[in-house]
């Protein structure tokens, strides 16, 4: 998709369509709606006063009014996107609306659009402009590739239309910065997109490679030799059923004008495919595990963005990659397993109750790495259990952190992103779940708390460092398509961690 800004009043832009955004003004409770564009003064208003007036267009978000041949516009077509009640308009609903127009024009088969840049005064121009274009380039997704009878009904320019006074800079800023945060994201879903025959451990390890290549990041993919030689046994542990060898992917983006520290260690869940391995999952909805490698995805998109955007800081990002299968040399449950030790302490053990909890066991050995390649400050993304979905619906992620700086760096940045987690705990108490009574610790915690306990878990690896742990594994991949948005693979989390890794940038 190309983007690019045009400085003219609306009515003058020669476009197939041209889409302006309105807001309710009217207070709470009124009886019916007040509706107002979301522009300077211009020939727009007059052109569609007589269909505002009639009331049948409330301006509730993504609702859609089309109009041909409007009056006094060079447009062949004028589309109004409501983003709702005045006392709710933020740049969050901009990025919806713009998904939106470009998922209205896609069916229709019009390749060129014109987005009017919505001026209100609780509007901050490059949030907006950065947020516009994120919802264009993301709307513009759909997960059909492997369907023969596709038709590429791609959005090939996007017009993003400025008032001649509005603040340049602000708009080449915005554009940029939402570009390069979509494309990675949309990076992320064409990944999790792929099946698990198209995308092996071996495969995620080659794509990574490839995008850091091309955007200078040091790259280095390695396999079961070298997780022997760095004694990842809960890593191995979950790869040794398979015939496809695992990818340890380690991504390193070291700015020169970076400080020392801190170094953010960014570990993604990178399972391929989930069986369930010996503890086997049950038929129904298992296709649906190919996405089990989303917060490794996640984590590819967010290095892509940083190093794009130059962020002036340390970041290692590491992906553990697997599948996840029974056979004759999968592990059983009851084995022990000793995951990554660090310098001078023996690596921990683990019973293995569920060899279902492969996640945890990748992410151990992950964060272990992270920790001994220099990771001052830790964030692993994981589609990681079922019962955060059962917690949380498929709303929120869950967020767990041993930090409150931390934690707050990364709400902070949700209100950039405009990605939604919900906190939940890993307070002590909950350790007890986790005891093992021949090992160290065992990687399930029984039929409560399901999320909470894989996070107590990765508790243990993380230790002392400052650790963020996100739980995707009911937000990463969404069955109905909504007006802005595909169905299927979302690239949650990308955004998030960008924004949380620019919060040390300062
Ligand atoms: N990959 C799954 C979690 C998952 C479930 C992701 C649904 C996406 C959608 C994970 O590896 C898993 O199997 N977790 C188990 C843990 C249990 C055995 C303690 C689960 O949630 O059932
Ligand atoms: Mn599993
Ligand atoms: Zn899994």
């Amino acid at each position: 998709m190309n983007l690019n800004t045009v400085f003219a009043p609306s009515a003058e832009v020669a476009t197939e369509l041209l889409t302006v955004f309105a807001i309710d003004t009217a207070p709470k409770g009124a009886a019916k709606p007040e509706i107002r564009l979301l522009m300077p003064e211009d020939a727009v208003t007059p052109a569609v006063q007589t269909v505002l007036d009639g009331g049948e267009f409330k301006a509730e978000p993504s609702e859609t009014l089309l109009l041909h041949n409007p009056a006094g516009l060079k447009a062949k077509r004028l589309l109004i996107v409501g983003l709702g009640k005045a006392a709710k308009l933020s740049p969050h609903e901009v990025r919806k609306g713009a998904g939106t127009a470009v998922r209205f024009a896609k069916p229709r088969g019009l390749r060129e659009v014109a987005i009017a840049i919505p001026v209100a005064a609780e509007l901050d121009p490059k949030l907006t402009v950065r947020a516009l274009t994120e919802g264009a380039v993301l709307g513009d997704f759909d997960s059909d590739t492997y369907r023969s009878d596709r038709k590429d009904r791609s959005v090939q320019t996007v017009q993003i239309v400025a008032p001649p006074s509005f603040d340049r800079a602000a708009a080449e800023a915005g554009l940029r910065e939402g570009v390069i945060v979509a494309e990675s994201q949309n990076f992320a879903r064409a990944l999790i997109n792929e099946p698990g025959n198209r995308l092996t451990p071996t495969i995620l390890g080659q794509r990574a490679a490839g995008m850091c290549r091309e955007f200078g990041i040091q790259c280095e993919v390695h396999s079961t030799e070298k997780m022997r030689e760095l004694q990842m046994g809960a890593f191995l542990s979950v790869t040794q059923g398979s015939d496809e060898p695992p990818a340890l992917i380690v991504m390193r983006y070291e700015p020169p004008n970076a400080p020392a520290s801190p170094v953010l260690g960014l570990v993604g869940k990178g399972i391929t495919f989930d069986t369930g391995g010996i503890s086997i999952k049950p038929s129904d909805n298992m296709e649906k595990m190919k996405y089990d490698m989303a917060g490794g995805a996640a984590m590819i998109g967010a290095m892509r963005a940083i190093a794009q955007l130059q962020v002036p800081i340390k970041v290692v990002g590491i992906v553990c990659a697997a599948e996840n299968m029974p056979s004759g040399k999968a592990q059983k449950p009851g084995d022990v397993q000793i995951a990554m030790p660090a310098l001078g302490k023996p690596g921990k053990a683990i019973e293995i109750i569920n060899t279902d909890a492969e996640g945890r066991l990748v992410l151990a050995d992950g964060i272990m790495y992270a920790k001994q390649l220099g990771a001052t400050h830790l964030i692993d993304a994981a589609t990681l259990t079922g019962a955060v979905g059962v917690a949380l619906g498929q709303i929120n992620g869950g967020i767990f952190a041993n930090d409150e700086d931390s934690y707050q760096r990364f709400v902070d940045g949700l209100k950039l992103s405009g990605e939604r987690f919900w906190r939940l705990p890993v307070e002590d108490d909950y350790r007890d779940v986790i005891k093992s009574t021949i090992a160290d610790i065992k990687n399930t915690g029984g039929r409560y708390g399901g999320a909470i306990n894989a996070a107590m878990f990765l508790k243990e690896f993380a230790e002392d460092t400052p650790w963020l742990h996100l739980d995707i594994a009911a937000v990463a991949w969404v069955d109905d398509a909504k007006p802005w948005s595909a169905s299927g693979p979302m690239g949650v989390a990308v955004r998030s961690v960008i924004e949380w890794i620019r919060t040390y940038a300062g």
